[in-house]
């Protein structure tokens, strides 16, 4: 008896630990099983790197001809920063190739399936098909837009505030539900607050896992660079690469910041503020699939305003803070009537001791 749907499982535990460090490229984790055995796997490690399939067949422990491949996503049949997968499976001697999710990069899009079957190789599409696309939401979002997949993130009480009336926001939720935070970033390749967030937290916005950890892009939206010099975001962003999107084009006011490690994105104005269409543009061109947004409800507003929001995080912790003047998670001038809302689906539900994550999906 084979057990097709466990290797192909097996194969997307592989391709998550790839995460954080493989983007723009997609996660990607390979199984190779003869005799009902696995005699090699491999995932897709780094950016650049071997992907998961010669990963994998590096990785055998005796011959893979006359074997069964198990890869989650479709195999790739062009020159890129590697050669070709299917041509390493074609010369490997596998007869099956199992695949959960079709590559809709135009260079790929079915072309690496086409040159497996051209060789005589039996492939089978679609294997927990529905897992292994969710292992990729990013990478198919910004094949489709080359923009990034934004998520906004907030903590608030039960009375929906995200702050008190005198600004002060640590801390909302409990340890549990920040440690998840922590490993939720892991998953993007930048974060994302408005210069607000800076002024009143002064936070660092590192990733505080225990395995691993590697602390995504930050970048503060910042219109007429008012970003304080002496604050933590700037003081490390040698240890960790800092961008600064602005209108200022003030060559002298960019270069303090350049000196401590600073990159600055002059990007147009909208509406007196940095334009994040523009933005969203820019940071797809220099290869950022994903952004987590824990800015306050300033820029939230204007990310929702403009459409540019695909997923919402929202924690409620066990408190209430109360105060007119107390912000809540979207400020802005607000819609008129609940109809003009975006239509979200809730996509998921947990608790972490006392605090709740509610997930939603916005609806195109
Ligand atoms: N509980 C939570 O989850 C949470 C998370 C974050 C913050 N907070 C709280 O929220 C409060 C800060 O709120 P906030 O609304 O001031 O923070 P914010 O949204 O992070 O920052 C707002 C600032 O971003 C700048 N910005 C640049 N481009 C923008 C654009 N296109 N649209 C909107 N803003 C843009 C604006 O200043 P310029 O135009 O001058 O650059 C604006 O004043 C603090 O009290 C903080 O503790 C709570």
């Amino acid at each position: 008896m084979v057990f097709h749907e466990t290797y192909m499982k097996t194969a997307i535990e592989l391709a998550k630990k790839g995460e954080g460090y493989v983007s723009p490229n997609p996660l990607v984790g390979a199984v190779i099983v003869k005799d009902d055995i696995i005699i090699g796997s491999g995932y897709h490690t780094k950016y650049g790197g071997l992907h998961a399939e010669r990963e994998a067949l590096k990785n055998c422990r005796t011959s893979p001809k006359g074997a069964s491949m198990y890869v989650t996503l479709e195999p790739c049949s062009h020159y890129g920063k590697q050669p070709p997968c299917a041509l390493a499976i074609i010369e490997s001697g596998i007869d099956t190739v199992y695949i959960g999710s079709s590559d809709p990069n135009p260079e790929v899009n079915g072309k690496g399936i086409q040159v497996l079957r051209d060789a005589n190789i039996k492939v089978v599409t679609g294997l927990l098909k529905e897992e292994c696309d969710s292992l990729n939401t990013f990478f198919f979002h910004y094949i489709a837009t080359n923009r990034p997949y934004v998520t906004l993130k907030f903590a608030m009480t039960i009375d929906g505030k995200i702050a008190s009336h005198s600004g002060k926001s640590q801390w909302i939720t409990g340890e549990s539900a920040r440690a998840q935070v922590h490993r939720d970033r892991k998953r993007y390749q930048a974060i994302m607050v408005g210069v607000g967030t800076v002024f009143q937290d002064n936070p660092v916005l590192n990733c505080r896992t225990k395995e691993n950890p590697v602390s995504p892009i930050r970048i503060i939206c910042d219109t007429k660079l008012r970003t304080p010099m002496n604050s933590k975001i700037v003081q490390t962003s040698k240890e960790i690469p800092t961008y600064l999107a602005t209108c200022c084009t003030d060559k002298s006011k960019h270069s303090p910041y350049e000196m401590y490690g600073c990159s600055i994105l002059v990007t147009k104005q909208q509406n007196g503020h940095i334009d994040l269409n523009d933005l969203m543009q820019q940071l797809g061109k220099i290869g950022i699939d994903s952004l987590f947004v824990e800015g306050g409800g300033t820029l939230n507003w204007s990310l929702l305003q403009e459409n540019l929001v695909n997923h919402i995080q929202c924690y409620i912790g066990n408190k209430v803070l109360g105060g007119q003047s107390a912000k809540t998670a979207i400020l802005g001038t607000g819609f008129d009537t609940p109809n003009d809302s975006p239509a979200f689906k809730l996509s998921n539900i947990m608790c972490f001791d006392e605090d709740i994550l509610l997930e939603y999906d916005i609806i195109t």
